[in-house]
């Protein structure tokens, strides 16, 4: 059995997805007894995950498992799992943005790393879905407003992660492996925008404003400092330097990265009028 953590967000959501896909059967963590999955998959809360037997292999997602990650990987690992894939972030290699975020992942990619289980680290660049951010400001005014519009990265399609932490969890070859796992192409964010434009079929436009404007509206609608810490901290380092584009994901999949104009016509609904809120 697999146990996936952070198995409600965008890349454990597909992780369960592709593995129920492929027979195998697969633990959800999650706090909601009430999440769908796909049928045949249980469902465990975060503080119940360590008892479970007969772990074969775990997803390990940082943010999902907070402090209860200390002590998990070895309670899996004596209860018979073999293996981990931890999510990580391109930062730990590539460094970008404030150093306080790299060293979360760091120590997270440490526990993984010493936990005695046969480990793969997914070193991941920024989320396509994290442009979702943008959606509510484009179905109102067709405008993006941002800081360091020339602020250029490989955004990776989450898809393209699950599919690599699936195969990771269930091909022992990719022990001992840490992977960069990029898009192909790095974008500046009017690149992005204007992708999604036209996925909508529709002008879009992005505005250029401060960061400290930028951090102003974050926090009025009620976002904690972290959020704006960590975009602007990365956004003005890639605007001085375009984060790093890799191969990494048509070497192991045996096809190109999904592109950000692919993510965008296949997400359009988020960011069409009437779509989802
Ligand atoms: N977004 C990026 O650009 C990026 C880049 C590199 C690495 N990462 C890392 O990739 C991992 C997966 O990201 P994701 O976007 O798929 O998932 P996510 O949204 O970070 O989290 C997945 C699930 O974990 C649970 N969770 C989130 N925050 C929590 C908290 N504070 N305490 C307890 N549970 C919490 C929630 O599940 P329930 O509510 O169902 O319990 C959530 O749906 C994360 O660890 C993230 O840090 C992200």
């Amino acid at each position: 059995m697999f146990l996936i953590t952070g198995a409600t967000g965008v890349v454990g959501r597909e992780t369960v997805r592709l593995l129920v896909e492929r027979g195998a059967r697969v633990t959800a963590v999650t706090r909601n007894p009430h999440s769908h999955f796909p049928p045949g998959t249980e469902l465990v809360h975060p503080t119940h995950m360590a008892a479970l037997d007969g772990v074969e292999g775990i997803l390990f997602s940082p943010r999902a498992t907070g402090p209860l990650a200390v002590g998990l990987l070895d309670r899996v690992r004596e209860r018979g799992a073999s293996r981990v894939v931890a999510l990580s972030a391109i930062t730990v290699q590539y460094p970008a943005g404030l150093a306080r975020f790299r060293r979360q992942f760091q120590a997270a990619e440490d526990l993984a790393t010493g936990s005695g289980l046969d480990w793969t680290v997914l070193r991941c660049a920024d989320f396509a879905a994290n442009t979702l951010a943008w959606a509510g400001q484009i179905r109102a005014t067709g405008t993006v407003r941002g800081a360091y519009p020339q602020a250029r990265t490989a955004t990776v399609d989450e898809r393209d992660i699950a599919a690599v932490a699936a195969l990771a969890l269930t091909d022992p070859r990719h022990a001992g492996q840490t992977y960069a796992l990029t898009g192909e192409r790095a974008l500046s964010q009017p690149e992005k925008v204007a992708a999604l434009g036209a996925a909508l079929g529709r002008a879009l436009s992005f505005a250029e404003t401060t960061p400290e404007e930028i951090r102003r509206d974050m926090l009025a609608a009620g976002l904690p400092d972290e959020i704006p810490d960590r975009l602007l901290g990365s956004l003005a380092d890639h605007a001085r330097e375009a984060g790093p584009a890799t191969d990494t994901v048509r070497r192991l999949l045996g096809r190109p990265a999904g592109t950000y104009a692919a993510w965008a016509a296949d997400h359009r609904a988020a960011f069409a009028t009437g779509g989802h809120r």
